[in-house]
C-alpha cells in the first residue's frame, strides 16, 4: 500500500524498467510464411499486403538463404501451383511446388522448415477439401491430406501444419506418418481456426479464394470459445505436438486458455489482415512503428510460445 508501495520505482529510467520487463519477443520463435508461385517467373508483391512477395522458385532459393543469413529460425511455406482440379491433386505431386520448396529449403539452410498442408490452394473450387453436392466430403478429404502429407515427409519437411479444419486431420497424417516411418515429423495443428474476416489479403496471395459459399461449414465461429478449447483438446487427443490458435489479436483470450489447460506448446497466427492493418496504419503515418513490437509482444504475454507473423523477416532484421 502506498506509500510505502510505489509502483513507479519500476519504472524510473530504462535500465530499471529492463530488469522489470516480464515478456521479451523471442526472435527464435518467430515464424516467417513464404509464398512460392509455379506461375511466377521473378518475385512479385502482394498488392494488399505492402512488403510481402510472391516468389519464383528460383528467387524463392536466394530470398530463403537470404532469410536464414540474417537470422530468421523458421518459415511456413505455402505453395500456389500450375494446376488446379477438382481434388487438388497437385498438392502431393513428388515434384510439386512446396515439395521442390521443401527440398531447397533443407538443402540450403538450417532453418526449421514448415509447410502448411490444405487443398484450397489446389482445389478449382478453392475449398479446402473436396466439394460432393455443394459440401466439402470430410473423409474423403482425409485420404488427400494423407497423401500430401506423406510428401512432404518424403521432401524432408520437419513440421507439418495442417490448417484445413477436417475432423481427424491430425490422426489421419499422424497415421500416414508413422505407417512410413517418420516418427520424428512434428505436427503443428492449426486446431482453433475461426472463420475469419481478417484471411482476405492472403487469399490473394495465395490464389485460394473459394469459388462458391463460404468456409463456415468447417472454419469456426469466431462467437465460440469453449469450442475453441474442445477442437485443441481433440487435437491433443489425435497426436498433435504443437497446437495452434488463428488468427491472434482478437483471440488473445483463447491463446491464454490453452496456454493455462494445456501443456502443449501454443503457436498462434497473425494473419494476413492482422499485418495489413498494421502495416498499412504504419505506412500512412497515423501509427508509430512501435505498434508492431506492442502487438507481438501481447501475443508472447498471453501465452504464447511462437508467433507465425509476416513482420519477422523484418523484426529480426531490426533487432540484430
Ligand atoms: C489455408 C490457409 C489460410 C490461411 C493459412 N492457411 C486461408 C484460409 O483459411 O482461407 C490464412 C493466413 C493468413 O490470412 O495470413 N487454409
Ligand atoms: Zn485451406
Amino acid at each position: 500500500m502506498f506509500p510505502v508501495e510505489r509502483m513507479r520505482r519500476h519504472r524510473l529510467n530504462s535500465n530499471i524498467r529492463s530488469i522489470f520487463k516480464e515478456t521479451n519477443i523471442n526472435k527464435d520463435k518467430l515464424i516467417m510464411p513464404v509464398f512460392i508461385d509455379e506461375n511466377e517467373k521473378s518475385k512479385k508483391e502482394i498488392k494488399s499486403m505492402p512488403g510481402i512477395y510472391r516468389y519464383s522458385l528460383n528467387d524463392y532459393e536466394n530470398y530463403i538463404k537470404y532469410l536464414d543469413d540474417i537470422g530468421v529460425k523458421n518459415v511456413i511455406l505455402f505453395g500456389i501451383p500450375k494446376n488446379k482440379d477438382s481434388t487438388g491433386s497437385s498438392s502431393y505431386d513428388k515434384n510439386g511446388i512446396v515439395q521442390n520448396a521443401i527440398r531447397i529449403a533443407k538443402d540450403n539452410t538450417k532453418m526449421n522448415i514448415i509447410a502448411d498442408l490444405c487443398l484450397c490452394e489446389y482445389t478449382d473450387t478453392g475449398h479446402c477439401g473436396i466439394i460432393e453436392n455443394g459440401y466439402v466430403n470430410n473423409d474423403k478429404t482425409l485420404e488427400i491430406y494423407q497423401k500430401e502429407a506423406l510428401s512432404y515427409a518424403d521432401a524432408g519437411v520437419d513440421i507439418i501444419a495442417p490448417s484445413g479444419m477436417m475432423d481427424g486431420q491430425v490422426k489421419a497424417i499422424r497415421e500416414i506418418l508413422d505407417k512410413n516411418n517418420y516418427i520424428n515429423t512434428i505436427i503443428m495443428a492449426y486446431s482453433s481456426k475461426f472463420a475469419s474476416n481478417l484471411y482476405g489479403p492472403f487469399r490473394e496471395a495465395a490464389d485460394s479464394t473459394p469459388q462458391f459459399g463460404d468456409r463456415k461449414s468447417y472454419q469456426m465461429d469466431y462467437s465460440n470459445g469453449r469450442e475453441a478449447i474442445r477442437e485443441i483438446d481433440l487435437d491433443i487427443k489425435e497426436g498433435a505436438d504443437i497446437i495452434m490458435v488463428k488468427p491472434a489479436l482478437f483471440y488473445l483470450d483463447l491463446i491464454h486458455e490453452a496456454k493455462r489447460l494445456y501443456n502443449l506448446p501454443v503457436a498462434t497466427y497473425m494473419v494476413s489482415g492482422e499485418y495489413t492493418m498494421i502495416k498499412n496504419s504504419v505506412l500512412s503515418g497515423l501509427l508509430n512503428e512501435n505498434i508492431i513490437d506492442e502487438a507481438l509482444t501481447s501475443l508472447f504475454r498471453a501465452g504464447a510460445d511462437m508467433v507465425i507473423n509476416y513482420f519477422t523477416e523484418d523484426y529480426i532484421k531490426n533487432h540484430k
